[in-house]
């Protein structure tokens, strides 16, 4: 193993000057107006879903779920439920919200009651009595009482808007329930005979943010900055990519991130061919690329970003001509972000000049629209330029409408991602390209009035990226 440059832990302080900064600084406190606006935030997601529910004459039962088990009696750390969460802003695991817009109790909470002997074990619990005052639900009983409970809540309820497909056995109970409750309906009750999916209520409203929900969006953003620049500091010949990948969750925690919105990616030299590298592991090498894909996520809201930046921290002039093809690519992808735009337009757009970029470079063979057509640079770029961006990395939302690509409006987040991978086995390409990926990621809200680039301060441009890079300012000095 080479020698590590991280090996005095006295370098993994962070400078206070440095100079990478996002839109937004990093405070150590929400702004008061963030918190008065997320006191209520999780409340207003609920009773715009109620309205709707109430419409289409439907209940909805929320999951959390538990902690999975990592190795025999070991969890990982528990993650709630990103529609849980939008409807609740409650972390802990093993409960269940029901939405019944039609009832009294309009929102119920099903959640562990307190217990001293168990909390010495696993942790401080909310209980039923705070979680109404706290959380704002009409009512709180112990999820040990759900399933008992559940038949009651439902009768009168003819439709049931729940994820299933998540959990065999909790499926089973649920249509089992279903099937009991028909069969011993009396006096015309009504009970439930059609289960719906979330799709077209809740993740259709998930999809548009609002101002409290991209308060902490750009929170996560500043953090992922400052991680992004970190590891750009940090990074030189002989370093492992564990050890980035280290210093980028450590940047994230120390922030107050809820943690990394996915695995993070960080792919020294081929790696970066590997789309879903996450094994993190191999040192880095002097002439090659580190492709960084990672992102924070604030209050379970997430960031996606990826930069790609020489390990010795200057680009060689064929990584620059690659590396300015798909930045090429991905400042025509944002700047097509507009309201009236399709998803789809945008990631032609974007095709269209990495593939003109390729060409110029000898890699795929012309002329353009033949290449378009043929989709010669499929081999290359194999993915889709967009995904919505939210409490999931790959927000909820569809994508097409009635068949069609659906049009981008205010209030939609997404992530503008072309890339170029040409992997060492490529075949019929010059093999100065052989080996390498660059993938150039930010996260765009789209506007009234167009779009903002809401990870526009990570630095991006040959210039940029050189002068944050650590090596070079290493042989600078
Ligand atoms: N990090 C996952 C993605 O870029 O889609
Ligand atoms: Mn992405
Ligand atoms: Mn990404």
């Amino acid at each position: 193993m080479p020698q590590s440059r991280l090996g005095n832990p006295a370098q993994f302080q962070f400078r206070s000057t440095t100079p990478i900064s996002s839109n937004h600084d990093v405070p150590n406190d929400l702004p008061s107006f963030v918190h008065r606006m997320k006191e209520s935030m999780y409340q207003a997601h609920r009773e715009k879903l109620l309205e709707q529910l109430d419409i289409e004459d439907a209940a909805m039962i929320a999951w959390t779920g538990s902690a999975p088990i990592r190795n025999h009696d070991c969890e990982y750390r528990f993650r709630p439920d990103s529609d849980f969460w939008y409807l609740t802003g409650f972390d802990e695991p093993d409960a269940v919200l029901v939405l019944l817009p039609q009832a009294e109790l309009r929102s119920v909470l099903f959640l562990r009651e307190r217990n001293p002997k168990e909390e010495v074990w696993t942790g401080r619990r909310l209980g039923t009595q705070a979680a109404v005052e706290r959380l704002g639900v009409d009512a709180a009983f112990d999820i040990e009482e759900f399933w008992e409970r559940l038949p009651g809540l439902l009768t009168g309820v003819e439709r049931v808007v729940t994820a299933t497909g998540h959990d065999d056995a909790r499926d089973s109970k649920l249509f089992a329930l279903g099937a009991k409750l028909r069969r011993t309906v009396r006096d015309g009750a009504e009970v439930p005979l059609e289960w719906l999916e979330p799709q077209p209520f809740l993740h259709e409203q998930r999809l548009f943010k609002s101002a409290a929900e991209l308060e902490l969006m750009r929170r996560a953003v500043a953090i992922t900055a400052e991680a992004h620049g970190a590891a750009m500091q940090a990074t030189a010949p002989g370093v492992n990519e564990a050890e980035i990948d280290a210093l980028l969750e450590y940047t994230f925690r120390r922030r107050g991130s809820t943690g990394a919105a996915y695995n993070n990616i960080v792919a020294g030299g081929e790696n970066a061919c590997i789309l879903h590298y996450i094994e993190n592991r191999e040192p880095l090498k002097d002439g090659d690329l580190l492709l960084i894909d990672a992102g924070a996520e604030w209050d379970y809201y997430a960031s996606d970003v990826t930069r790609t930046f020489p390990v010795n921290g200057r680009f060689s002039a064929d990584q620059r001509a690659l590396y300015e093809v798909v930045l090429r690519a991905n400042r025509t992808g944002i700047e097509a972000c507009r309201p009236g735009v399709t998803f789809l337009a945008v990631h032609e757009a974007t095709t269209r000049v990495l593939t003109e970029g390729l060409i110029g470079l000898g890699i795929v063979e012309g002329p353009l629209d033949v290449a378009l057509e043929e989709k010669r640079y499929q081999p290359f770029f194999m993915h889709r330029t967009s995904h919505w961006l939210g409490l999931d990395v790959h927000d909820r939302g569809t994508y097409y409408s009635e068949g069609e690509s659906r049009e981008l409006r205010a209030g939609m987040v997404l992530t503008i991602e072309p890339g170029v991978y040409i992997a060492a086995a490529s075949e019929g390409v010059d093999e100065r390209w052989l080996g390498m990926g660059i993938r150039i990621e930010d996260d765009v809200l789209i506007t009234e009035t167009g779009h903002e680039v809401l990870t526009a301060n990570i630095p991006v441009s040959v210039r940029e990226v050189e002068a944050a890079c650590g090596a070079a300012e290493a042989v600078r000095s």
